[in-house]
């Protein structure tokens, strides 16, 4: 079976594509980025992934251009059997879903798809969507399969998670799904069935819920912080020894391109009706907001040197998208702070190396909890850490 996965250079489509190849499929991973796909030829994996270059590396020595191919180019789809479509899916500037994207991936790829293909969604979805691809192209005439088959891993560990967690599919018909449930399981000997609806829910309840679970700990980090109390001692006494409380999240900012735009995309769904989700996104949202605030309690920011460690969205990961840590910055700059931001993982020429950056702010913001910070003795510097990975 030969598949090609549309938006294949992207942190979701990328691992998938290599571990498919892996699996003994033949893969043509198309991405509009050309430059990234010339680096994927060149052998180099072009963000932080556990095992993605090593994995990239052993594909290339063993495929040599056969099982494996990178390509900018959408023609590669029509000799296919499989189209698994995995871009970027927005919310725009109303917090509204963006479909833009995936109808225009789609009308991209039309000329060249054929009768008896199978496309396979991969992309998180605004529900209804699915159908409405299905039917656009029973419209234009092609008798083509459609399956929505949501990617749940946490980005930077996609190539251990694809294999550890159930997959959930749905289709459009009976053979649809039963390519889906081939195409899985070769990853997973657990595969879950719902409906296309269903599952474009499963997939959009999942990071509502992980969300909101992130605000219930950040707004208790932040009331326990306006009694002076420390939030992460009360923490450890409610989850120590006791499963119930096994799952209460450390406090830190949820950003990262998905749980932020899937929660509106969920409140979008019901008519904005969803006071849960919205509740969470201004209690995340403002927590570095409620952090300058704290800071100006003590401090006369004005023309102080402040620094942040940390840019990532996430730990020990190069992805700086919807990362909170840069509206700490910005809120800091309207303070006439002046900031100094260091990252290990982050190229960017106004950054500054972690040692100036300790050796010359007084007061420091931990922006992502890398794990390198854990181990930093800071003796002159205030440090506020909402993370809780400097312990005192
Ligand atoms: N990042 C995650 O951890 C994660 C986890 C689960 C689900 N998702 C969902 O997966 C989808 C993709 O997310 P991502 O983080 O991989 O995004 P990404 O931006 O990293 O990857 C998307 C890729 O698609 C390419 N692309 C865009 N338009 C294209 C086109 N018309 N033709 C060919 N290639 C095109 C881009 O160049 C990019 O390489 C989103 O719907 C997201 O919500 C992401």
């Amino acid at each position: 079976m030969k598949i090609a996965v549309v938006g294949g250079g992207g942190h979701v489509g990328l691992p998938l594509s290599l571990l498919l190849a892996d699996k003994g499929y033949a893969v043509q991973v198309i991405d509009c980025d050309a430059a990234k796909i010339e680096a994927l030829k060149r052998g180099e994996f072009p963000f932080l992934e556990e095992g993605g270059q090593a994995l990239l590396t052993k594909l290339l020595r063993r495929a040599a251009g056969h099982t494996l191919v990178f390509s900018a180019e959408s023609n590669l789809v029509s000799d296919c059997d499989v189209v698994i479509l995995v871009v970027g899916t927005p919310v725009d500037e109303h917090m509204n879903p963006n479909l833009t994207p995936v109808y225009a991936v789609i009308e991209q790829i039309k000329p060249f798809l054929r009768s008896g293909q199978v496309v396979i969604l991969r992309s998180t979805l605004f529900p209804g969507t699915s159908e409405k691809i299905q039917a656009a192209l029973t419209a234009g005439g092609l008798d083509v399969g459609v399956c929505f088959c949501p990617e749940r891993i946490a980005q930077g560990h996609a190539l251990r998670e694809l294999q550890e967690f159930p997959q959930i599919i749905s289709g459009s018909s009976k053979s649809a799904l039963a390519v889906a449930r081939k195409v899985f399981s070769s990853l997973t000997s657990k595969i879950v069935e719902l409906s296309m609806t269903e599952a474009e829910l499963a997939k959009l309840f999942t990071n509502a819920w992980r969300y909101i679970k992130f605000a219930v700990a950040n707004q208790f980090y932040m009331i326990a912080a306006d009694k002076g109390l420390d939030f992460y001692r009360i923490r450890d006494a409610m989850v120590q020894d006791y499963g119930r409380a096994a799952d209460f999240p450390l406090a830190g900012f949820a950003a990262g391109p998905c749980l932020f735009k899937d929660t509106m995309q969920l409140a979008a769904f019901n008519r904005q009706n969803f006071a849960l989700g919205h509740s969470a996104m201004l209690l995340n949202e403002t927590l570095p907001d409620f952090l300058v605030e704290r800071a100006k309690l003590s401090y006369a920011l004005k023309g102080m040197r402040v620094g942040i460690l940390g840019m990532a969205f996430k730990a020990d990961n190069d992805d700086k998208r919807e990362s909170l840590a840069y509206k700490l910055r910005k809120l800091l700059l309207y303070e006439n702070a002046v900031v100094l931001c260091t990252d290990p993982y982050i190229q960017d020429p106004e950054f500054e190396s972690l040692q100036s950056v300790l050796s010359s702010c007084e007061l420091i913001f931990i922006g992502c909890p890398h794990s390198m910070y854990r181990t930093i003795k800071f003796d002159k510097q205030h440090v506020i850490d909402c993370w809780g990975i400097v312990r005192t």
